[in-house]
């Protein structure tokens, strides 16, 4: 049992049993690996995927690709965490995190791509944005931050902006961070205690642990629509952060041929955990 264990294709399966009866697919994953990876595990891994890291990094400059990863998914999913390793030994000259606030007076009137592709990469660049676009058909169609007018041009358009992106040589990776209802509330509970996380307890937190269910509905809605062949979605398994952040890596140097690849490295995600949404029973 894993999270990619619908036939390639078959999209959401629509269950009508009650809410509480469906299946989730963090809860399906929560038992695949018995035991968290021990410390010593992840900080060699992890050691190992940034030097696969860093001569991608090094491909890109030499060739001046652009590449783009979105890190997308539910508050306290790990984003930031996982943005925190990608980043921590590349050259950050060529290498940027945009995490933009929420849109000013001025943005507002703006077209609503428009802040976005001010951070898009030149050539040689790797960006991560620490959420994306994607916040239009998340928190503010759930928190009702736009109107349903918005949101249906968003998510019209968004396919064909994307795609505008990848034609002109954006290498676009888009990354969901997928964690279950009560670890979303125990990492809540943790970043209330915590000094050094409080920050990322805001008012939209608090107000968004209520609205689980509004939130799954959101994002199967926006999965339908942008998630296709040429721009997929790639879910990863994060209730355990650490394996999660290691994934992320794998997914990104997996997408890219570099030299010196080390395929004993960069190997394939580990299917146990990640997985493209249409292969996940919602
Ligand atoms: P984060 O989880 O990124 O630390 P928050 O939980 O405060 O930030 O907010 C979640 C997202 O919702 C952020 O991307 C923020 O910019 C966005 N947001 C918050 N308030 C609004 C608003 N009034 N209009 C549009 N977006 C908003
Ligand atoms: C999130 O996903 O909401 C945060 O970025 C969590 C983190 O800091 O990793």
């Amino acid at each position: 049992m894993g999270v990619v264990h619908g036939a390639p294709g078959e999209g959401y399966v629509m269950s009508s049993s009650p809410e509480s009866e469906r299946p989730r697919p963090e809860q399906q994953r929560g038992d695949l690996y018995e035991t968290a990876l021990t410390r010593e595990a992840y900080v060699r891994e992890k050691r190992l995927l940034q030097i696969e890291l860093l001569k991608l990094q090094a491909h890109i400059t030499r060739s001046s690709e652009r590449v783009l990863i979105l890190f997308e998914g539910r508050d306290a999913a790990g984003k930031g965490g996982a943005i925190t390793r990608f980043m921590e030994h590349l050259n950050p000259r060529g290498a940027r995190v945009v995490a933009l606030d929420k849109p000013s007076d001025t943005e507002r009137t703006q077209w609503y791509f428009q802040r976005y592709v001010a951070h898009l990469p030149s050539g040689g660049e790797i960006v991560m944005m620490d959420r994306s676009w994607y916040n239009r058909a998340g928190v503010e169609r759930v928190m009702g931050y736009c109107s349903s007018a918005e949101y249906e041009e968003f998510i019209q358009t968004v396919p064909e902006f994307e795609r505008m992106l990848v034609g002109s040589g954006i290498r676009l990776v888009k990354l969901w961070f997928s964690i279950d209802e009560a670890e979303q509330r125990r990492r809540f509970a943790r970043r209330g205690e915590d000094a050094v996380a409080q920050w990322k307890l805001s008012p939209t937190d608090l107000a968004s642990v209520d609205r689980w269910d509004e939130y799954i509905a959101a994002e199967e809605a926006m999965f339908v629509q942008t998630d296709t062949p040429a721009l997929p979605w790639i879910v990863i398994a994060s209730n355990d952060k650490r394996r999660a952040r290691l994934e992320a890596m794998r997914c990104v140097l997996s997408r890219f041929d570099y030299p010196g690849k080390d395929p004993l490295i960069a190997h394939a995600p580990d299917p146990r955990l990640v997985g493209r949404p249409s292969q996940i029973h919602h």
